[in-house]
């Protein structure tokens, strides 16, 4: 059988595509998947275009694949093939290069290879109108499984480079999202995490319109579902609905990540975010007013160009002040082809790692805060199985945090732990019993 090892980058969307392209190749091309530590005769590389650090993590890798496997094909998809596809064509040992939307024909495409040829296949991505769409019940992850619904983005933020690589929104048909949900609950899958590149925009573009509400509360029905999650989620996409939902509904998981990207009106201005500082405050208001334990996570960038000290100190202290419980701080790195490219005022990259190092510092002491305050808290637990040592004894609380459990159990599964102490803002508990006798 011909083997196929995955090298993925990037985000859960990148993570999906990932399961896509596997799902077809063993089913279309009867590829056998292997670990990426294993010898393989083709690797496939879904690179991430974030920033230019991104794209020089994918380079290393293609480059160390092809030292490591010349004898291997090497195919390289994701953000960063769609949008510099001759940067990849300029490394070593690449066989196919494979846009954002040319990817349902993959089996086909390996198969028609020529031996020492490059071929590229990249389509005009903004040309893309369909999600493709490909029945996936089975994860590499075990417990936890990511169900894509949504495509592209519509948004113009001037740093990102999103929309040139994934295209315009398009959405996935909410019969399908909801059919891929009972087969994954049906394998076993105790967790859904919902994820899309704008999910808040979900079903605007079908032919009978929908809602990302209206498919939340579809999956919820889902018999035998354990527990749901959503992804990150545009601040402009959360209506007071949604969070009533999650406070009412015990499988939604009381968690939110929603990218604030700088506490500064001026910087968000530029970067065409369509919010102020002082929106971003109510709404967060708003989601711990009716759900006052719940996990908030947020994205900031540090160094946006003409980011002041004052801008970034307001960034700082905003973020500081509210509820939130981790922080993804991005350094900004220059998109080719991002509106803000042309933006005077770039940040001297001394200035932009130290704005990053204070937000990963802010971030820590939050995390270890919001931690401190679960101890003598009972709280939900999906502990997942770790097949190397045979028992499931750490996992996810609902507001997603790391926990551990004294006294493991054999499958993974939500439980009710009661949080005995907090190391280095992760938990640790024990499992308790329900009233009813059974883990809840
Ligand atoms: Fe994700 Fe990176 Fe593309 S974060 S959307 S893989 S640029």
């Amino acid at each position: 059988m011909k083997r196929v090892a995955f090298c993925t980058f990037g985000c859960r969307l990148n993570a999906y595509d990932t399961e896509t392209v596997r799902t077809l190749l063993e089913r279309e091309g009867g590829w056998q998947t292997v670990g990426l530590h294993d010898d393989a005769d083709m690797y496939v590389v879904n690179t991430c275009s974030v920033t230019s650090q991104a794209d020089a993590r994918a380079r290393k890798a293609i480059r160390r694949l092809n030292d490591q496997h010349p004898a291997a094909r090497i195919v390289v998809t994701g953000c960063y093939a769609q949008r510099a596809p001759a940067d990849i064509a300029a490394l070593p040992g690449v066989s196919l290069i494979l846009g954002a939307a040319d990817r349902a024909g993959i089996a086909h495409q390996v198969d028609a290879l020529q031996s020492g040829e490059l071929t590229l296949a990249v389509s005009p991505i903004e040309e893309a109108k369909t999600f493709l769409d490909v029945p996936i019940t089975e994860m590499m992850e075990r417990s936890r499984a990511l169900v894509k619904v949504q495509e592209g983005c519509n948004q113009a933020c001037t740093f990102c480079i999103v929309p040139q690589t994934r295209g315009r929104s398009r959405s996935r048909r909410p019969e399908n999202v909801l059919s891929q949900v009972r087969g994954l609950v049906d394998a076993g899958y105790t967790e859904i995490v919902l994820t899309g590149v704008h999910i808040g925009s979900y079903g605007l573009d079908l032919d009978k319109p929908s809602s990302l509400l209206r498919l939340i509360e579809q999956i919820l029905d889902v018999p035998g579902l354990e527990r749901f999650r959503l992804s990150s989620i545009e601040p402009s996409s959360i209506d007071v609905r949604l969070i009533e939902l999650m406070a009412s509904h015990p499988k939604f998981a009381r968690h939110f990540h929603i990218p604030f990207q700088s506490g500064s009106d001026s910087v968000l201005k530029r970067m065409q975010r369509g919010y102020t500082a002082g929106d971003f405050v109510e709404l967060i208001g708003q989601v711990t007013e009716l759900i006052p334990e719940c996990g908030i996570g947020t994205d900031v960038i540090a160094g946006f160009p003409g980011e002041t000290d004052e801008d970034f100190a307001n960034t700082f202290d905003v973020l500081g002040g509210l509820p939130i419980t981790y922080l993804h701080p991005f350094t900004y790195s220059v998109r080719p082809g991002s509106t803000a490219e042309s933006f005077g005022d770039q940040i001297s990259g001394d200035v932009k790692k130290r704005r990053t190092r204070s937000l990963k510092r802010l971030s820590r002491e939050k995390a270890e805060a919001f931690a401190a305050g679960r101890v003598g808290e009972v709280v939900s637990v999906l502990l997942e199985r770790d097949d190397k040592r045979g028992i499931a004894s750490s996992g996810w609380t609902d507001h997603y945090i790391k926990a551990h459990v004294s006294n493991p159990v054999e499958h993974s599964g939500v439980h009710a732990v009661r949080i005995e102490s907090v190391e280095g803002g992760q938990l640790n508990g024990f499992r308790i019993e329900t009233d009813a006798g059974s883990t809840a």
